[in-house]
This record gives C-alpha cells, sequence and structure tokens, in this order.
C-alpha cells in the first residue's frame, strides 16, 4: 500500500503563482501504484525533480510472460551500438530511419510534404502520417526488433522523425503485458491480458504521442508549444518539453488533479488553471497560438500524437508474437490512442503482403 498522502498545505499552490485547483477529498485518490509522497518532495525540491523525469521505471511486473521479461530496463535508442545488418545501418548513417514518405489529409486524401511544419488539412481535418511500408519491410524485419530500444523507438522506421539524434525519449513504451489470471478465470478465459500502460513516463500512454510530437518539434526546429489538458496529456507534455529544452504552454481546467498540476509546473511548464472545461481551454490555446508562435499539440491538431500512441498496437502484436487478440478493450477519450491502434493495424495488415520473400 502507497503512503496515505496528505493534502499539501496553500502556500505549496501559491508557490507555483495558483490557488489550490482540486476538491478536497481528490488528493488521496492521486497516483495510487507510485509513491505518491515522493510526488510531494518532488513539488518542494526541484532537484528531486530531475531524479525524477530520469529514473528507470520498473519495467517486469509479470515473471511468466517470457518475451516481455527480457525488457528489465529502459534504454536510450543508440542506434548505432545495436547488431545491424547493412541495409539497416546504410538507414541509419544516412538519417533515413524513417520511411516516411507524405501526410495525408484524413478525410479528402490530399497530399501534404513530410518533413515540414503541418497541422490540419487545409479542409480542416486531421493529417496521416504515410510511410513506403515495402521498404519498411525489407530494411527491417522481426530479427532485427529483438535487438532494438526497448522503447516505442523500436519502430523507427514506421515512425516519423528521420534523425536519431531529434529523438526525445524518456523510455516511453515497450511496457509489459501482464496475464490477468484471475479475472480471466472469473470472465471464463484463460487468455486475458492488460497492457500497463500506466508505468510509461508520467504514469500514462500520453507520454507515447507527446515523445513523437515532442521529437517532431525537435527536428523541425519548433521551440514553443501548447496544449489545452485535463492532465495526463499536460503532465506528458511538459516532462517531454523540458526533456527537450522547449517552452511548454499548458492550459486545464481549475479542477484538474494536482499530481498534474505540480509536475507540470516541477517540469517548467508554463500552466494557466481555467474556470472552465477542456474545450475553453482550447478554445484559448486557438486564440493565442498565432499571435505567441505556439505549436498546436492539442488532440487531434497535429500529426504525430497518433505515430507515438499507435505503438501500443505494434508492441502487443509484437509481444504475442505476431499474433493479434481476438479482441482489445480500450479506453478512449479524444481519441488519439484508438485512432493511432486502428492505424497500426492497418500499417501491419497492409505491409504484411508487400515486400520480399520470407518471414518478414
Ligand atoms: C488514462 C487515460 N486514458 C484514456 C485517455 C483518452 O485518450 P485519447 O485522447 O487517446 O482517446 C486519456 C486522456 O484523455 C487518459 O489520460
Amino acid at each position: 500500500m502507497p503512503p496515505a498522502i496528505k493534502a499539501p498545505p496553500e502556500a505549496l499552490y501559491s508557490r507555483f503563482g495558483a490557488s489550490r485547483a482540486t476538491r478536497q477529498g481528490d488528493w488521496n485518490l492521486l497516483w495510487p501504484n507510485a509513491g505518491s509522497s515522493e510526488l510531494y518532495n518532488l513539488a518542494t525540491d526541484q532537484s528531486e525533480t530531475k531524479d525524477h523525469a530520469n529514473a528507470e521505471p520498473d519495467r517486469v511486473r509479470d515473471p511468466t510472460a517470457a518475451f516481455v521479461a527480457s525488457s528489465t530496463q529502459t534504454v536510450p535508442p543508440k542506434w548505432q551500438t545495436l547488431r545491424l545488418g547493412s541495409a539497416q545501418k546504410s538507414s541509419v548513417e544516412k538519417n533515413e530511419m524513417t520511411t516516411v514518405t507524405h501526410l495525408e489529409c484524413s478525410i479528402t486524401g490530399e497530399r501534404y510534404e513530410a518533413g515540414v511544419i503541418q497541422n490540419l488539412s487545409t479542409a480542416g481535418w486531421p493529417l496521416l502520417v504515410r510511410y513506403d511500408l515495402a521498404k519498411a519491410r525489407d530494411n527491417w524485419n522481426r530479427d532485427w526488433l529483438a535487438n532494438g530500444p526497448r522503447s516505442m523507438w523500436r519502430y523507427a522506421p514506421v515512425l516519423p522523425v528521420s534523425k536519431a539524434a531529434s529523438i526525445v525519449s524518456l523510455g516511453e513504451g515497450w511496457s509489459p503485458l501482464l496475464k490477468l489470471k484471475r479475472t480471466g478465470a472469473h470472465f471464463g478465459t484463460k487468455d486475458l491480458w492488460l497492457k500497463d500502460e500506466g508505468i510509461n513516463p508520467t504514469g500514462s500512454f500520453k507520454a507515447r504521442g507527446l515523445s513523437c510530437a515532442i521529437s517532431m518539434c525537435v527536428e523541425l526546429g519548433i521551440k514553443k508549444v501548447a496544449i489545452p489538458s485535463a492532465g495526463n496529456a499536460a503532465s506528458a507534455l511538459a516532462a517531454y518539453a523540458a526533456a527537450a529544452g522547449l517552452e511548454a504552454h499548458i492550459f486545464m481546467p481549475q479542477d484538474v488533479p494536482q499530481s498534474n498540476f505540480i509536475e507540470c509546473k516541477s517540469f517548467g511548464a508554463n500552466v494557466t488553471l481555467v474556470d472552465g472545461l477542456i474545450s475553453d481551454c482550447a478554445k484559448i490555446v486557438a486564440s493565442r497560438k498565432d499571435e505567441e508562435g505556439w505549436f498546436d499539440v492539442s488532440t487531434l491538431k497535429e500529426p504525430y500524437r497518433i505515430e507515438g500512441k499507435k505503438t501500443m498496437a505494434y508492441e502487443l502484436v509484437e509481444q504475442m508474437q505476431w499474433r493479434v487478440p481476438d479482441v482489445i478493450f480500450y479506453p478512449t477519450g479524444g481519441g488519439v490512442g484508438i485512432i493511432g491502434m486502428w492505424k497500426a493495424f492497418a500499417e501491419i495488415k497492409n505491409s504484411a503482403g508487400s515486400g520480399r520473400s520470407g518471414r518478414r
């Protein structure tokens, strides 16, 4: 059991230039699985914030999952030290890790250039990143993946970042797949699994999307980012922007969980608590972004968070030894994750029939 947490004093909030944000009772519900007392220190001691940001999460929860057990620690994507084949080596050396070809309007199909700053299509719809899947399949195969980084960046060929140096990674992804024996038995199945996304940096799968989006900001020379958020996306943005040295502007409803508020401030983000809903926060970002020079990383307003989140599906298939589950129960809100999963399954399916012969 984590230690019981006392609500922090009002002074803590005024120190961060804000008034107390959440209802009294919420405080004990925060971060039930993490050392929440550490969170309290996090807010009162800036130096501990840095340690927390760089801390390696415990990756292994289920020793029975042999294919997960090999990933005992998080390693940054050191591509040069991997055992790569000649085609892969040459791709990395030429800064061609990605097989991205272009971006495409998700509704009209209109083509857009990759490698330049893009938000929505001219018709106002989200843009999807497209890849040369045959090339990805020819250059990077399952055997290579076994030696890949133990993070979502193992799928770099189907991610938009072209230069290894642009990657901003805090160890996101490659989360364990845990067998739920007792819950499975309760529902009459021996095959019920949980993908534990709570171990990601800042405690949610938002880390995947923001790792990818901030990496693309680095690659495209973007210096300021803004997001409206109900909590988890804000924490992830703050962490990755801090790691990349970017200026982060966060707009959250004033009743956001205190943990997210403290986390964002601790990572040095500019946080505005809004007396309203997340949609009101989104309106503020939309109205100020041009004047302020912010890159808008709101849900479905840029192409790259989908790409980071889609790695959940690639991972799932790899961890299930290249089989696809019969059914997935998936929590969705804004829709970035579920669209990412759908896109990844389509990519996996489309690449399965292309490329050279042999097992890929
Ligand atoms: C824990 C958690 N699950 C699910 C969601 C929904 O995410 P998405 O926007 O990808 O649908 C969010 C955030 O909105 C979240 O924080």
